[in-house]
């Protein structure tokens, strides 16, 4: 008997050395008892003071398995479910044999590993929708952390993916298993902890859980336009290939539950309403109300503005004042029409000083910018457009998750990771402050020459309709 003890939950690489030479060493799958550091006492076989440990591989020899194995392999034994070691040699071993077992999908040991592999893809799946991050500590020194309960060993693998989205924040996220630290260079690891240890979920927290748990269902099924959702450098594509791949297509690792899928209305409705109650930043303090955005569900451009100034906190709709007149008027002259829009704001509570009986606009920092950006990037998830407009650069920087200047950018098509177009101009408010008519004459042409561009797309996609 041979006792392997792989040096943690998710040792990949211990579990293919050692299998690899149990299997030129012709140690059967009966042979052999996995488990990981700290838990090998319990499994010492009765009898045996010390299981004896692997002996050296002196042959040379090898054997190949399918490529597609190694993959299945490594996203398998993510699951908590601690036969999987032993399942992946039992593949491995008659793999030797059967080089095309992979193809028998009602063989026992390939559709478990395959449903194991399915639930790991599922949980991080899960885990890219539920992760909210909150800021803790003081503005100065911001810190985001997000409480998540995996049911799978899928921190480490998942952490690049929020690494890579939220590049610009220092973030952690804290789990029973083992926390991920990302400080803006390098994913850091510590043990788990309890939820005990976790300030208690907010409001915000508890109606995400509530709406959301359940309504995003990723299969290999899954239409292509929600795929989309899935956004910048996906480390679930590959998965959701791999899945078709094992599977032959043959197989829809799906969703423990039926889901019931929500209209686009429904789900902005729920956003609009569950960001009513927004105490992401301090914002909210002061401000009269949520501005959420607005359009129809149809919309495939979506505007985005800085923030609600007075007359939106008071009227509760995006660009109605001033600015928003002179959208209007841009927009109308480019042939853009806003009624077929989608129109938000980067920040959805009104910041300002007041001073006397006028309340002044103050531009929001990057903290409240990055507070908000959850509920952008959910009404990008929902509305799914096609072009984006970052008005400004507060809209440029939540558009593009870090600061982008205007000048250099404006007036192009931009791709954005997650296969959609950004264009970025000035905003309108802008135009409003300049002294100098003439100035202001040339600049109000800028802005509608960009838009011009939005114009196009809209009038392309009328026609393709
Ligand atoms: N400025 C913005 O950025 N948004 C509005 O809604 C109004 C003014």
């Amino acid at each position: 008997m041979y006792l392997i003890a792989l040096d943690s939950e998710t040792d990949f690489d211990g579990w293919r050395k050692a299998a690899r030479a149990l299997a030129l060493h012709h140690v059967t799958p009966m042979e052999v008892t996995w488990s990981v550091q700290g838990q090998a006492k319990d499994l010492v076989p009765p009898g045996l003071s010390e299981a004896p440990s692997l002996p050296p591989v002196e042959t040379e020899g090898t054997f190949n398995v399918p490529a597609n194995f190694v993959e299945l392999a490594r996203v398998a034994i993510l699951h908590r479910d601690s036969a999987r070691f032993a399942l992946l040699y039992r593949l491995l071993w008659r793999l030797k044999a059967d080089h095309d077992l992979l193809a028998t999908m009602t063989d026992p040991d390939v559709a478990e590993a395959t449903v194991m592999a399915g639930a790991v893809q599922r949980d991080v799946q899960r885990m890219r929708d539920l992760v909210r991050f909150r800021e803790i500590g003081r503005e100065q020194k911001a810190h985001y952390a997000a409480w998540f309960e995996p049911e799978h060993h899928i921190v480490a693998f998942a952490a690049p993916f929020f690494a890579r989205r939220y590049a610009d924040m220092p973030w952690s996220i804290l789990t029973p298993d083992i926390c991920a630290h990302w400080d803006g260079h390098a994913i850091s690891f510590t043990p788990g902890i309890s939820q005990k240890e976790m300030p208690a979920p907010n409001r915000l927290e508890e109606t995400w859980r509530r709406h959301f748990r359940h309504d995003h269902p990723i299969t290999p099924e899954a239409p292509q336009k929600y795929r989309r959702n899935l956004s910048e450098a996906s480390i679930l594509e590959p998965l959701l290939a791999d899945a078709e791949r094992w599977t032959g297509g043959r197989m829809n690792p799906r969703p423990e539950t039926p889901m019931k899928r929500k209209t686009a209305a429904d789900d902005l409705e729920a956003l609009r309403e569950e960001a009513a109650h927004c105490r992401a930043c301090h914002l909210y303090k002061d401000a009269t109300q949520t501005v959420f955005g607005e359009g129809p569900k149809s919309a495939n451009i979506m505007l985005v503005g800085e923030q609600p100034g007075d007359k939106e906190d008071l009227a509760g709709h995006p660009f109605v004042g001033p600015a928003g007149q002179m959208l209007d008027r841009a927009l109308e002259e480019a042939g853009v029409n806003r009624k077929k829009v989608y129109v938000t704001n980067a920040v959805k509570h009104f910041k300002f000083v007041p001073r006397g009986k006028i309340r002044l606009h103050q531009k929001p920092n990057t903290p409240e910018i990055r507070a908000c950006r959850q509920w952008y990037e959910r009404e990008v998830s929902v509305m799914q457009p096609d072009l984006i407009v970052a008005m400004g650069a507060t809209a440029a920087q939540s558009v593009f998750g870090k600061i982008t200047p205007i000048g250099k950018n404006r007036g192009r098509l931009i791709d954005l990771p997650d296969g959609r177009k950004a264009l970025v101009t000035v905003h309108p408010s802008y135009l409003l402050r300049l002294p100098d008519p003439e100035a202001k004459a040339l600049e109000y042409r800028r802005f509608v020459d960009d838009l011009k561009i939005a114009a196009a797309l809209q009038r392309k996609s009328a026609h393709a309709a």
